[in-house]
């Protein structure tokens, strides 16, 4: 899976992602914002802004003050970035499509880099050092990343699945989510970060039924790239094992989904 495949994926669930993602998801962007000290006119870069839920909060953390710049690969997550921003009124923001990556490895001085639920589609190595090259001495990573095999029994579900059909299969699903917590820490440490803190966490999805919790896969995009890995001919059959699986499991009653993730704040020693 390719940065156009997840521009595929983010352009489809983009009009649904607030609704069946931020609902929950909003809170661990949150609780990371409320650890980190905030100066007003800080040089800031957002990597993967989505539809800007982080962006505008940070704008207004700033006060109004600074520069943000954020990019993400997504030109349709990025239009509602654009209407968040507007409707906000925070007008320190440079809102840009692009390869975060690409983007961070041109260099930079930023005083703080923050990067919520998109590490693991971006490579974790990669990314940690050429934010650690990017960032001023002093200035700060901070993050929200998914665990790796979460949601663990929706990918349960769909291993198995793909397992019994292997056919169905038209391109290899990997990220790179770390698996535990001692495993994001090695990454930043080798990049040359300090870190500040670090926690793990789980947000639930309230699903009354295998129905919704294949609509919150599908609408939050979290399920979309797992879904796009399978052959158009199978997607609809698969989709309805799925989801009669799930219910299955739940015995037909609510199906709640888990999403395990990690948090940490890290600093460029001075
Ligand atoms: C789960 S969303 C997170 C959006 C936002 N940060 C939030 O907290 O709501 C993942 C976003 O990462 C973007 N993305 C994935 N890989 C990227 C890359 N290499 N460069 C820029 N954006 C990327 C996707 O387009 C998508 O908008």
């Amino acid at each position: 899976m390719d940065n156009q495949d997840l521009e595929r994926v983010y352009n489809q669930a983009s009009q649904h992602y607030d609704g069946h993602w931020l609902s929950q998801a909003g809170g661990p962007v949150r609780e990371l914002f409320g650890r980190l000290e905030w100066k007003p006119g800080a040089r800031l870069f957002e990597a993967g802004c989505g539809t800007g839920y982080a962006t505008a909060l940070a704008a207004e953390k700033l006060g109004g003050k600074g520069d943000i710049l954020a990019v993400d690969l997504s030109p349709g997550m990025l239009a509602v970035a654009r209407q968040r921003l507007e409707q906000s009124g925070w007008n320190q923001v440079r809102l840009v499509c692009q390869d975060a990556l690409e983007t961070l490895s041109k260099g930079g001085s930023y005083d703080l880099i923050i990067t919520t639920w998109v590490l693991g589609y971006i490579p974790l190595a990669p990314f940690m050092k050429a934010a650690c090259a990017a960032l001023a001495p002093g200035g700060q990573l901070a993050l929200v990343v998914h665990q790796q095999q979460s949601p663990r029994e929706a990918l349960e579900v769909f291993s198995q699945l793909v397992a019994a059909n292997p056919e169905a299969l038209e391109k290899e699903v990997h990220f790179d989510f770390p698996p535990d917590l001692a495993s994001l820490e090695r990454h930043l440490r080798a990049a040359g970060l300090e870190l500040v803190q670090a926690w793990p966490g789980q947000i639930v999805f309230p699903c009354g039924s295998a129905t919704e919790a294949v609509e919150h896969l599908l609408h939050s995009g979290a399920g979309t790239a797992y879904q796009e890995a399978i052959r158009p001919s199978h997607r609809p059959e698969l989709t309805r094992r799925f989801e009669a699986e799930l219910a299955r499991r739940h015995a037909g009653g609510p199906v709640p989904v888990a999403h395990d993730y990690f948090s940490a704040i890290a600093v460029r020693p001075q």
